[in-house]
């Protein structure tokens, strides 16, 4: 199995940005514990992040026979971008929306997600740990389908 891990816009300053809401924990290092975990659990995982949104839809559009699942935390884009919510819901792709805050406990405009509807689940609260329990369910998801 094949994953595809895409983080979005500004969490590539994860360590730095905003530390009491994400942590100290880098981007870099969540990859790598994710990577841990993927090798122990016999799957492969790919990390990107960007910060441009169509490239993130063009990833999503590549990823269609190339990876199995997609865990995918979108950062803002998560509440405003139809563009993400139509490549998910064209690709078909089994996706977890992740995110390492709490966004219900947060602004108003953080409790909407224009993905969470084309995604199989939404992980969302528990800091990095939101990344591990994400590739877990994928997978746990992908084996119970086959
Ligand atoms: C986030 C939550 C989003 O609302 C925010 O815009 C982010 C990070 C999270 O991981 O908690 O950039 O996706």
């Amino acid at each position: 199995m094949r994953v595809l891990v895409l983080n979005g816009p500004n969490l590539n300053l994860l360590g730095h940005r905003e530390p009491h809401l994400y942590g100290s924990t880098t981007l870099a290092e969540i990859e790598a514990r994710l990577g841990e975990l993927a090798a122990e659990l016999g799957v492969t995982i790919e990390c990107r992040q960007s910060n441009h949104e169509g490239v993130l839809v063009d990833w999503i559009h590549g990823a269609k026979g190339a990876f199995d699942a997609i865990l995918f935390n979108a950062g803002a884009y998560t509440h405003t971008s139809i563009a993400l919510r139509d490549a998910l819901a064209a690709v078909g792709l089994p996706t977890i929306e992740v995110h390492l805050s709490n966004v219900h406990a947060r602004e108003e405009f953080r409790r909407h997600s224009m993905l969470a509807p084309v995604c199989r689940g939404v992980i969302s609260g528990f800091g990095p740990l939101s990344y591990l329990l994400a590739l877990r369910a994928l997978i746990d998801n992908k084996r119970s389908e086959s």
